[in-house]
C-alpha cells in the first residue's frame, strides 16, 4: 500500500520522458572528431526528474539528514551503553522517539533508515516511513552489504553490495523510500592502495547509476577515516585522489550529477595527529577540496561527522557557511545528533520528552550552521565530548 507521500510524491513529479530524449539527441547530434568511438548516448532514468526534485528537497536551506541507518548489531551496541538489551522493541522504541520528535522536520529533510525500520511501525502502530512523510522528511535506505577485506591489498577494505541491489532497491522505492546510502571506507595509515581507492570508486558509481534506474537519489559515500597521526594535507591529498576517481567512475556510468547528493568526511588532521586544527582551517581545507573536485550541478553536500563530538561537527559546519557556496553545503550526521538524546533517553519513558527536546537542540544548531548563523550560545560539556572509535562500522 503506497502512503500519502509516496502518492504525492508520484503524482507531482511524473518524469518528463519527451524532453530528456530530445536533450540526448542534442548531445549526440554535437560534432566530435571522428577518433572518439565512446558512444555519448547513455539512456536517461526513466525517473530523472523525480530524482532532481527528491535531491533538491533533501537540499533545502536550513535543513540536512538524520542518519539513523544503524544495522541490528550497532543499534545494538548503541542501547547497551545505556544498559538496554537489543531487542526488536528497544530498537522500535528508540527509533519511534526520533522520527516522532515533535517539529524536527523544520530542520531535518532526510532520513536515513536501516532495511528493518523502513518496513518497521511505532510503537503506536504507525508505519515509520508515514511518521517521517508527515513531517516533511524524505525516507532513505542504507542500500551497502558492509565492508570486508579486499584480497591484494595492505589489509584495506571494500564495500559489498551490488549483487541484487537493483530488485532490492525497486522493492525499497515500493515501501517509500526515495534515496539510498553506501558507505565505503579508504584508510590513510594502511595506503591508500591505488586498488582500494578505485574499487572504492567503481563500487560507488556502480551503485549510483543502478539508484538512479530505481528512483533512488543516490548519496554517495566514500568515507576517509580519521584512524591515523597524519596532518590535514595528507587528507586533503588522498580526498582528491578519491574524489576524482568517484567522478570519474560516475561520469563512465553515465550518472546524472543534478540527482546525486555526496556524503564527504570534513578534511581534517588524523585522529592521533599532534597538531589539531580549527574549524576555520577545517573549513579552509574542505572548501578547496570541493571547489576542485565537485561540479555544481550536484545540489548538495551533506558532511558525514566522523568522531567529532556533537559541538565541533556542528562549529565545522558553521565555518564552511560563511560564505556562499555553490551547492547546499550540510550535515548528514548520526552520533553527532543522537548521543546526547540517546544518554538523556537512558531507555526510560518518562525521559522521551527530554531526549527528544536534546535532538531538536542539534538538530536546530546544525540548521543554523547550515545557513552560517550558528553562535554556540547554551552548548553543554558534554556535547563537547570526542567520540573518535578506531574502525568504526555502521
Ligand atoms: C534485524 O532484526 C530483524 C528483527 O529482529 C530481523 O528480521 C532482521 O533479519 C535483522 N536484520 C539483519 C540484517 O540482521
Ligand atoms: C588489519 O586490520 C584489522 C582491523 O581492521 C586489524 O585488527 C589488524 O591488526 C590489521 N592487520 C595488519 C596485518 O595490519
Amino acid at each position: 500500500m503506497a502512503s500519502a507521500a509516496t502518492t504525492l510524491l508520484k503524482s507531482s513529479f511524473l518524469p518528463k520522458k519527451a524532453e530528456w530524449g530530445s536533450k540526448h539527441q542534442l548531445v549526440a547530434a554535437h560534432p566530435r572528431p571522428a577518433t572518439v568511438v565512446v558512444s555519448m548516448v547513455a539512456r536517461a532514468s526513466a525517473y530523472a526528474d523525480e530524482l532532481v526534485q527528491t535531491a533538491k528537497t533533501i537540499a533545502s536551506p536550513g535543513r540536512g539528514i538524520l542518519a539513523m541507518d544503524e544495522s541490528n548489531a550497532t543499534c545494538g551496541k548503541r542501547l547497551d551503553s545505556i544498559g538496554l538489551e537489543n531487542t526488536e522493541a528497544n530498537r522500535q522504541a528508540y527509533r519511534t522517539l526520533l522520527v516522532s520528535a515533535p517539529g524536527l522536520g523544520q530542520y531535518i529533510s532526510g532520513a536515513i533508515l536501516f532495511e528493518e525500520t523502513l518496513y518497521q511501525s511505532t510503537v503506536d502502530g504507525k508505519k515509520i516511513v508515514d511518521v517521517l512523510s508527515e513531517q516533511g522528511i524524505v525516507p532513505g535506505i542504507k542500500v551497502d552489504k558492509g565492508l570486508v577485506p579486499l584480497a591484494g591489498s595492505n589489509n584495506e577494505s571494500w564495500c559489498q553490495g551490488l549483487d541484487g541491489l537493483a530488485s532490492r532497491e525497486a522493492a525499497y522505492y515500493q515501501a517509500g523510500a526515495r534515496f539510498a546510502k553506501w558507505r565505503t571506507v579508504v584508510s590513510i595509515p594502511n595506503g591508500p592502495s591505488q586498488l582500494a581507492v578505485k574499487e572504492a570508486a567503481w563500487g560507488l558509481a556502480r551503485y549510483a547509476a543502478i539508484s538512479q534506474e530505481n528512483g533512488l537519489v543516490p548519496i554517495v559515500e566514500p568515507e576517509i577515516l580519521l584512524d591515523g597521526e597524519h596532518g590535514i594535507e595528507r587528507t586533503f591529498e588522498v580526498a582528491q585522489k578519491v574524489w576524482a576517481e568517484t567522478f570519474f567512475y560516475m561520469a563512465e556510468n553515465s550518472v546524472m550529477f543534478e540527482g546525486i547528493l555526496l556524503k564527504p568526511s570534513m578534511v581534517t588532521p588524523g585522529a592521533e595527529c599532534e597538531e589539531k586544527a580549527t574549524p576555520e582551517q577545517v573549513a579552509e581545507y574542505t572548501l578547496r577540496l570541493l571547489r576542485t573536485r565537485i561540479p555544481p550541478a550536484v545540489p548538495g553536500i551533506m558532511f558525514l561527522s566522523g568522531g567529532q563530538s556533537e559541538v565541533e561537527a556542528t562549529q565545522n559546519l558553521n565555518a564552511m557557511n560563511q560564505s556562499p557556496n555553490p551547492w547546499h553545503v550540510s550535515f548528514s550526521y548520526a552520533r553527532a545528533l543522537q548521543n546526547t538524546c540517546l544518554k538523556t533517553w537512558g531507555g526510560r519513558p518518562e525521559n522521551v520528552k527530554a531526549a527528544q527536546d536534546a535532538l531538536l537542540l542539534r538538530a536546530k544548531a546544525n540548521s543554523l550552521a547550515q545557513l552560517g548563523k550558528y553562535t554556540g550560545d547554551g552548548e553543554a560539556a558534554a556535547a563537547k565530548e570526542g567520540m573518535f572509535v578506531k574502525n568504526y562500522s555502521y
